[in-house]
């Protein structure tokens, strides 16, 4: 089954726990938007402050869109978070992040901007645990979905069959179905459920989508 990530991205810590607290009940997995207005132009809460202060069960995925992850890591290991998502584009030496994050027990992927080439990041591929096909330019929730994209996750899919692929941004039930049938598993989400009222609804709606 294809699995829904809802995403928060926020500069807002109140704004942050509300929404941690209203998707929790419908999902088993939030996807944390963190951005330091360096490598993407926006910048959000750092969110382990956030989820220290928020005890819920719901696993987290951390997407740090900064350009030096390791800073915020320290913190993120506090806290129950069990995945992060490095950018190739950051400035971190990846092959000793991937093994950091791997040291304390949790699992990582590499995510590639729209623009940028996945095979360049080939020789850390037997490390991770799974890629992030960005389909907007990072940053903001809302962004226009970039649909040359799915040639591409089709491409590496083919080349490599193994790696679980996950889609962010621009996601809703139209867009969905295309991102499975070129081979990603994985589906994040963010104003498709966030800004609907009924977040439950477009979830399931999403899920539905999938199944097509
Ligand atoms: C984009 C973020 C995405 C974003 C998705 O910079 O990394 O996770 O929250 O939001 P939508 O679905 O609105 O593009
Ligand atoms: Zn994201």
């Amino acid at each position: 089954m294809v699995e829904i990530i809802p995403a928060i991205l926020t500069d807002s810590s109140a704004r942050f726990k509300e929404l941690v607290r209203r998707l929790e009940p419908y999902v088993n997995r939030i996807h944390v938007d963190v951005a330091d207005a360096e490598l993407v132009p926006s910048r959000t809460v750092t969110g382990y402050k956030e989820i220290k202060d928020t005890a819920v069960a719901v696993k987290f995925d951390v997407h740090l869109m900064v350009k030096r992850p390791q800073e915020y890591l320290k913190e993120w290991f506090y806290t129950h978070a069990d995945r992060f998502i490095i950018h190739v584009e950051s400035d971190a030496n990846l092959g000793e992040i991937i093994k950091n994050i791997k040291e304390h027990g949790r699992r990582v992927g590499v995510a590639f901007n729209p623009e940028t080439e996945p095979e360049k990041s080939e020789r850390y591929f037997k490390d991770i645990d799974f890629v992030q096909f960005m389909t907007v330019h990072p940053g903001f929730q809302g962004g226009k979905f970039v649909n040359d994209v799915v040639d591409n996750i089709s491409k590496f899919h083919k080349k490599y069959p193994g790696i679980i692929i996950m889609c962010d941004g621009g996601v809703n039930p139209e867009i969905a179905p295309g991102l499975i049938r070129a081979g990603a598993s994985a589906l994040v989400s963010g104003s498709y459920v966030v800004k609907s009222g009924d977040m439950e609804k477009a979830i399931q709606q999403l899920q539905e989508a999938t199944e097509k």
